[in-house]
């Protein structure tokens, strides 16, 4: 299939490229490279940089290249700086895809997988799992961006009577890196404690701090549920072959269904590097729920998803071995730049 991915230089996007390019998909990505990395998509796959809110360049890409379907990564993802600056999160997560859902229905792409996020239900009122059904209510500018993008692409779907079809897929935390190591998680600035425990582990940071120790929970830190990577790319296969086979618009959670604490997270990632991992305790944060957890049974039920990773040691491992990459291919550009320096002196 001819397929449109923006945002795929970034984590989850640059995966699931990879991993599309490799089943024989033609891929074309569009990614402004705001956070992602130009060496993380695939050679193979055509790129243009370009900003998704660029609704004419998305339109001409979609009718040069006859896409049929585009998968919709591209987003800012950081939830503390949507609080302090959420117009920017506005502008770029529903604006920009809004542009970009409106260039599909009149280009005629009759099918869309967008990105959404288990922020969507804010801070859950029971420690019980979150199903699809669950209350809509997100507590931040980021979940609020993500779910007023969905409602649009349902409500444009709806309008365009069956020419545009969708699946909205709520990812709970993704962690770890592609099993072959291709790939892994680069993005700038990014606070996900299963990268933060590799830096620490490589001894990139002097510790890692806990943010909350009094929850009630068995351990005293908040749950999560982290799914493997290659497991949520995955889940946008089964997506694309449902939509093929005529499957109707619907959204799902993509998780494992159970959770790790911190704690636990911090304990794995010392065992599978070898390294102590300094801990320090600190407060709460606002807005951190206790329990963070998906119900996945409808994504097995209607998509036949069936996760292969769902291993805590081994989303660490391959998150710390793709850290050590990640370290080595800064160093090497770091030495670039000084020998380019050296040569403009
Ligand atoms: N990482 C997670 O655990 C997680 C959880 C839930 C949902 N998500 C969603 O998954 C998607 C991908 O997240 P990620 O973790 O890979 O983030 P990321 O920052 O690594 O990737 C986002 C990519 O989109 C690009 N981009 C951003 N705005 C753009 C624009 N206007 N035009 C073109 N490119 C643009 C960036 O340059 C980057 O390459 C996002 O939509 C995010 O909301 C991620």
């Amino acid at each position: 299939m001819k397929l449109l991915i923006t945002g795929g230089a970034g984590y989850i996007g640059s995966h699931a490229a990879h991993q599309l390019v490799d089943e024989g998909h033609q891929v074309v990505v569009v990614d402004s490279l705001y956070s992602g990395h130009r060496w993380a998509v695939p050679e193979r796959a055509r790129f243009v940089e370009g900003n998704v809110a660029d609704t004419a360049l998305m339109e001409r890409v979609l009718r040069e290249e006859a896409i049929e379907a585009v998968l919709h990564f591209a987003a800012h993802v950081e939830v503390g700086e949507s609080v302090a600056d959420p117009a920017k999160y506005y502008r770029n997560n529903t604006l920009a895809s809004l542009g970009l859902f409106e260039a599909c229905v009149r280009t005629g792409v009759g099918r869309v997988i967008f990105s959404s996020t288990a922020a969507v239900y804010g801070e859950p009122t029971s420690d019980a799992a979150l199903t699809e059904n669950s209350p809509l209510l997100p507590v931040n500018p980021y979940g609020a961006s993500k779910l007023m993008s969905e409602r649009m692409l349902a409500d444009l779907s709806r309008a365009a009577g069956g020419r545009l079809s969708y699946v909205i897929l709520r990812y709970f935390n993704a962690a770890g890196a592609r099993g072959d190591l291709r790939v892994g998680q680069a993005t700038p600035r990014a606070t996900h404690l299963v990268k933060i425990a590799a830096e620490t582990a490589l001894g990139q940071r002097d510790s890692i701090t806990v943010h909350g120790t009094d929850y009630p929970t068995a351990d005293g830190t908040c749950l999560r549920d982290y799914i493997h990577i290659d497991d949520l790319v995955q889940a946008h296969i089964d997506a694309l072959k449902y939509l093929e086979g005529g499957g109707a618009s619907d959204i799902f959670n993509v998780g494992y269904g159970h959770a790790s604490s911190v704690l636990e997270v911090i304990a794995a990632m010392s065992r599978v590097s070898g390294s102590e991992i300094r801990m320090v305790k600190g407060p709460r944060r606002a807005g951190d729920p206790s329990v963070v957890l998906s119900d996945n049974q409808k994504i097995r039920r209607v998509l036949g998803w069936q996760p292969r990773f769902d291993d805590l040691d081994l989303i660490c491992r391959t998150a710390f071995e793709w850290e050590k990459i990640l370290q080595s291919k800064k160093k090497v550009s770091n030495a670039d730049k000084r020998t380019h320096d050296s040569f403009n002196r």
